[in-house]
């Protein structure tokens, strides 16, 4: 039987729009450092409309969203706006970024968001910020939103991270900041580095070696001039759609490759895809380049241990992948994926099997047997951006007629995404 298209050619050029992780972080920086900042191609999305709604609410003047953006800057010294009930819709970075930056000051604020954020484990953050002297009351009792921030009168904290998360990583940064008090933060493994990176290019003294990360409170921040990265989470989905594909290449312009946030490539390049990077390495603090991604015959893999906070994200759209490559793929150590939009895990192995994927489910992981027959069937999103666009990318290949039951939430991270696909996929 022959369902969908027989074969997938792909050709052209993707131009993904601006890192999330970058643009959330290029907003609340922006708005405390000294001036004016000029931030280019920030994401416009869902999440980001949730960060500048809430800056707003707090005070800052951030003006709508657009490719390219003067923030200003209110210095450290501004308090922001003292009671503020905070909606956060889908978004976890900018709910846990906030909670840091808020408890600085003396101030309350309320955190709600989504159902699915309302879900998400906070106390990572809470107990830390906790520790450095803000009071978090949790107003259903158990973790997660609703909960209250109170603020201000911070001491200095010297913390050792149980869970390898840069959301957590960054809100202990940002409390630094806003609360003028020094942070000693020991990471399990590397994460994603852009607040570091940032806030270093605004001028505060940061060091980080050994998996250690110390910051000596600045006296104030820089403003920013940066263009932001395409995302490299959005560009592996392009990666991936020509990974697996019959002929043909994609090209991906303008993607950021920051290391914590590249490890898709090497697990693409060891199941077997041509992958050429070429580093143009000229956007200021992050680096930034090319990509040129070709079809072959896929392998299966393995992932895990350290590798996976520099591709946590990226896990479902190689699932996907690896649901077409030749023998078992073995995710682990990917508990993370847990707590994440949804449960990653049990829904990627959920929605596998419910097209044809013969896959076992894990704790922390999942093990993937890829077949070459007809994959077909509905997929449940849980209203997960990110499962909707990995799911896209399998339905778009050869012998696979796959229904996602909702595709608009693909604008929490990249509205355009299906536009895109149908201008890639021939
Ligand atoms: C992010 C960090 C990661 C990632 C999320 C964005 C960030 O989360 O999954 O999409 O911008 O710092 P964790 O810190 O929970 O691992």
């Amino acid at each position: 039987m022959t369902i969908g298209r027989v074969r997938l050619v792909v050709r052209g050029e993707v131009r993904v729009p601006g890192d999330k992780s970058v643009s959330h972080r290029a907003l609340m920086l922006g708005s405390l450092a000294h001036g004016r900042s000029s931030v280019r191609g920030v994401l416009q999305s869902a999440d980001t409309e949730s960060t500048a709604g809430a800056l707003r609410a707090l005070g800052w003047p951030i003006p709508p969203l657009a490719p390219d953006m003067t923030v200003e800057g209110s210095g450290l010294s501004h308090i922001p706006t003292p009671l503020t009930r905070l909606d956060l819709g889908n978004s976890g970075t900018s709910t846990r970024l906030l909670m840091g930056i808020v408890a600085g000051y003396p101030v309350e604020s309320t955190f709600t968001g989504d159902e699915s954020l309302s879900k998400r484990p906070m106390r990572r953050v809470a107990t830390p910020l906790t520790e450095m002297g803000a009071r978090i009351e949790f107003d259903r009792g158990h973790d997660g939103l609703p909960l209250t921030v109170r603020g201000g009168n911070l001491h200095g904290l010297d913390w050792k991270l149980d869970t390898a998360s840069a959301q957590v990583k960054s809100a202990l940064l940002m409390a630094g900041v806003t609360g003028r008090v020094a942070v000693v933060i020991r990471e399990p493994a590397p994460t994603r580095d852009h607040t570091e990176r940032m806030l270093r290019s605004q001028g505060a003294a940061i060091d980080v070696g050994g998996g250690i990360i110390v910051l000596d409170p600045p006296e104030r921040l820089e403003p920013l001039n940066i263009t932001v990265p395409g995302d490299p989470s959005s560009a592996a989905f392009f990666a991936c759609l020509a990974a697996l594909s019959d002929a043909g290449s994609i090209t991906i312009r303008d993607v950021g490759l920051n290391p914590g946030r590249c490890g898709f490539i090497a697990v693409l390049r060891r199941m077997g895809a041509r992958i050429d990077v070429v580093d143009r390495n000229d956007s200021g603090a992050e680096p930034l380049g090319d990509m040129v991604v070709r079809p072959v015959h896929l392998t299966a893999t393995r992932i895990d241990g350290d590798e996976v906070p520099s591709l946590i994200d990226e896990l479902p759209a190689l699932a996907c992948v690896a649901a077409r490559a030749h023998g078992e793929t073995v995710i682990s150590g990917a508990a993370e994926l847990r707590v994440k939009e949804s449960d990653r895990i049990a829904a990627v192995v959920a929605n596998l099997r419910s097209v044809g994927v013969d896959v076992d489910e894990a704790p922390d992981g999942m093990r993937i047997r890829g077949t070459r027959e007809p994959l077909s069937g509905m997929i449940r999103t849980h209203g997960d951006h990110r499962l909707a666009m990995a799911f896209g990318i399998l339905g778009a290949s050869a012998q696979a007629e796959i229904e996602i039951d909702h595709p608009e939430c693909v604008q929490v991270s990249y509205p355009d995404f299906w536009r895109d696909l149908a201008h890639v996929a021939v």
